[in-house]
């Protein structure tokens, strides 16, 4: 029987973890995943912050909780798993999310901090997803796991090559994952955003003024180039995942979604 959209879109009764689902893109989509009905739980090294949005989405009527959980750690990952199955029930979606965009250029690159990018951005899109694929697999549901790139992970930034790189991997990673896991029924997709506007990348604003470029000037360059000359909101990507993570989507396993405004195009 064909469901109606309210259905399509329902999470009542799933249980998500969001990775860095304490400010920006991250939380966004919390919102909009406890909005749909789901339980969250934000796992983030911000503490003041996650405690807000699991209050903000409380007071909204949702279901959320929070754990001091590092991205770059196995341990963290199976912590984060764990403590969602306890207090939950289940664990049905995965947003693979925390990562981080310092800017460097290339031969200033030494390895700590290609280390630091990569074991953020991308060792955390395994190890997140081995533990919680063995807790969908072992609960025999299947799941939904969603990962977070750019549109960086397809083409070039100048001073951000362990950047760009690391999410060119989260791509082939989700592609590798999404064939070896289908056969559990557990979904897994990409999303890759253009510029989005968070507490993130307003950061970038010291990092910039030390080259020698303000913020005003990267950002009206940026824009220059955009279709859609506006940057996203972080909600743009959030609807999105909510695509992902609902039964709208049960067709797509390691498909690649460009939310750039255009961008790539130009
Ligand atoms: N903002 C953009 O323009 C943009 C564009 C493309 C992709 N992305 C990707 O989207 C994701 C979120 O970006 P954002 O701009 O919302 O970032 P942000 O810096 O605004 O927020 C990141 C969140 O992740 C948390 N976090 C950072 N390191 C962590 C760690 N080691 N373990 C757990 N949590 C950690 C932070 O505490 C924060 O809550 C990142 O993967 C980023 O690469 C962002």
């Amino acid at each position: 029987m064909t469901k109606t959209i309210a259905e399509l879109f329902d999470l009542s009764g799933k249980n998500a973890i969001v990775t860095g689902g304490a400010l920006g893109i991250g939380q966004a989509i919390a919102f909009r995943l406890a909005e749909a009905g789901a339980s969250i739980m934000i796992a983030d090294i911000n503490p003041d912050a996650a405690k807000q949005t699991v209050e903000q989405i409380t007071s909204q009527g949702g279901s959320a909780q929070w754990i001091h959980a590092d991205a770059r750690s196995a341990e963290d990952a199976k912590k984060s798993v764990e403590a969602t199955v306890e207090a939950f029930g289940s664990l049905d979606i995965l947003v693979n999310n925390a990562g981080i965009y310092p800017i460097s250029p290339v031969l200033d690159i030494g390895e700590e901090k290609w280390d630091r990018v990569f074991d953020i951005n991308l060792k955390s899109v395994l190890f997140h997803t081995q533990i919680g694929a063995k807790e969908m697999i072992r609960a025999g549901q299947g799941g939904k796991i969603i990962n977070m790139a750019s549109m960086e992970g397809l083409h070039p930034r100048e001073d951000m090559a362990h950047y760009t790189t690391s999410k060119a991997g989260v791509i082939m990673l989700t592609k590798s994952l999404a064939l070896e896991l289908a056969p559990h029924n557990i979904l897994i997709n990409v999303i890759a955003p253009g510029g989005v506007l968070t507490p993130g990348t307003m950061a970038l604003a010291s990092e910039t003024k030390a080259r020698g470029i303000t913020l005003k000037e990267g950002m009206e360059s940026f824009l220059a180039r955009l279709p859609l000359s506006r940057f996203a909101t972080p909600d743009d990507v959030a609807r999105v995942a909510l695509f992902l993570a609902s039964s709208a989507s049960e067709y797509m396993t390691g498909s690649v979604l460009v939310v750039d405004g255009g961008y790539l195009l130009s």
